[in-house]
């Protein structure tokens, strides 16, 4: 087998950061279903973006190469121009481009200056790689 090592960047992060991450991918119905160690090592890896008001942080139709963390601000989402929602502190978003490979399904905009935690498609590749040679490690 070929191993490749990725190093991996941690961000330090308070206690009161890292809940409201954990909280945000719980709140998702997709993202609730990965590994708890899995977990962790997604929230460790996140970095800070900021985006002024009017910015797009995801345009749909677009490949995905971030899943997001809403810590701060107010977000959009619309699809074909038309709006579908509001979105609040506490959200993950982008993730379903990231686990399913799939263009980007709809648009989202940032209302006010928004803080968001990012992390990138190889980082979360990585995490989910070292999981399944640990496992087949074990046998
Ligand atoms: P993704 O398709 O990667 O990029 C756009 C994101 O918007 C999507 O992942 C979801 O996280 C989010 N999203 C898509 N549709 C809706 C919706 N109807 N309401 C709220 N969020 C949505």
């Amino acid at each position: 087998a070929h191993h490749v090592s990725i190093e991996r960047a941690r961000v330090r992060k308070d206690s009161s950061t890292k809940k409201l991450i954990n909280e945000a991918i719980m709140n998702n119905d997709f993202l609730k279903k990965l590994d708890p160690q899995h977990m962790r090592e997604m929230v460790d890896c996140m970095y800070e973006r900021i985006y002024t008001e009017g910015q797009l942080v995801i345009q749909e139709g677009e490949p995905g190469n971030y899943l997001y963390v809403l810590a701060d601000g107010l977000l959009e989402v619309m699809q074909n121009g038309k709006l579908l929602g509001e979105m609040r502190p506490r959200t993950a978003f982008g993730e379903l481009a990231i686990l399913y490979n799939c263009k980007r399904t709809a648009t989202v905009k940032a209302v006010s200056q928004a803080h968001i935690w990012a992390l990138d498609r190889q980082t979360f590749q990585s995490i989910m790689m070292k999981s399944t040679q640990a496992t087949q490690e074990e046998y």
